[in-house]
């Protein structure tokens, strides 16, 4: 049998791919274990400094699998801590975390995408939280993380009425960060991916860590927390590295530290 998440590493960049064409990539047990056991491993590995976590043409993923979660019953949902368990590790990673999204990204696939850092989208992607049509509601951060990007009223226009949302009005909403051809999806991610992973990794880990926090706190806080990350840049080496490479005109070394 194929593996469900095919890892590839493009120079700095770690590649994530889903891989269940013949269920439109739905995230099964199998599949967010991979995803999970990638992200480890890319975070562990100091060779890299970004992540893109992509599908296939047709479908970034179609959301949770719909025949393994069938079967559930409160109790079992409850007791394996069903998503808290094993499906947020993207958004625990301490490194950058790009999605390329082409084809569908609906209900789980959709929250998957939101979980990373920003989202490329090929102009077929269409975006989506269905969950609606079956009974259930988005579960893995639907409802949080989509009125954040887009506002409440997409955000209930899409949860309430099922519709999707193609790449367009995606990047228009503020849900993605980039529209691209389709055919240029992944060769786009992994530039900037790699633009980032130029970096020193720390200081793009800060920022992050920074960009983050503006959805965690009040403006005063997020003020704070910034300042303080900002002024501690200054006992990082890639600080002297970067202004004096500037100052002698000059490429920086970054050393990662
Ligand atoms: C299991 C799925 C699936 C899913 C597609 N498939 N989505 N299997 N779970 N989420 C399977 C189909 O059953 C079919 O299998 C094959 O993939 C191809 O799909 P088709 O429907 O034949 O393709 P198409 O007509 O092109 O329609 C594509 C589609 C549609 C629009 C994406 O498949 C669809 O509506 N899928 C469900 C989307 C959805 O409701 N997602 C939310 C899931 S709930 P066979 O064997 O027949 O070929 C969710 C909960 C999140 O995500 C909360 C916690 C994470």
């Amino acid at each position: 049998m194929a593996d469900v998440v095919i890892t590839e590493v493009h120079g700095k960049v770690g590649l994530i791919r889903i891989n269940r064409p013949e269920a439109m990539n739905a995230l099964n047990n199998e599949v967010v274990d991979g995803i999970t056991a990638a992200v480890d491993r890319f975070e562990a590995d100091e060779n890299i400094g970004c992540m893109v976590l992509t599908g296939s043409e047709k479908a970034f993923a179609a959301g949770a699998d719909i025949g393994f979660m069938k079967e559930f019953d409160y109790m079992h949902a409850y007791k394996i801590d069903f998503i808290t368990r094993n499906w947020e590790r993207l958004r625990t990673a301490r490194k950058p975390v790009i999605a390329a999204v082409a084809g569908f990204a609906l209900g789980g696939g959709c929250e998957i995408a939101m979980m990373c850092d920003m989202i490329f989208a090929a102009d077929t992607a269409k975006f989506g939280q269905p969950e609606i049509k079956l009974g259930i509601i988005p579960g893995a951060g639907g409802t949080q993380r989509l009125p954040r990007a887009v506002g409440k009223a997409k955000a209930m226009d899409l949860c309430l009425t099922a519709r999707m949302m193609d790449a367009t009005e995606a990047e228009r909403a503020g849900l993605v960060a980039r529209v691209v051809p389709a055919d240029q999806l992944l060769e786009e991610a992994l530039k900037a991916a790699a633009t980032i992973a130029s970096y020193s990794l720390p200081v793009a880990m800060m920022v992050k860590e920074s960009v983050n926090r503006a959805f965690e706190s009040s403006l005063n806080e997020g003020l704070l927390f910034e300042r303080r990350v900002f002024h501690s840049t200054f006992a990082v080496q890639d600080s002297k590295e970067g202004m004096s490479a500037f100052v002698e005109k000059r490429k920086p070394a970054f050393k990662n530290r």
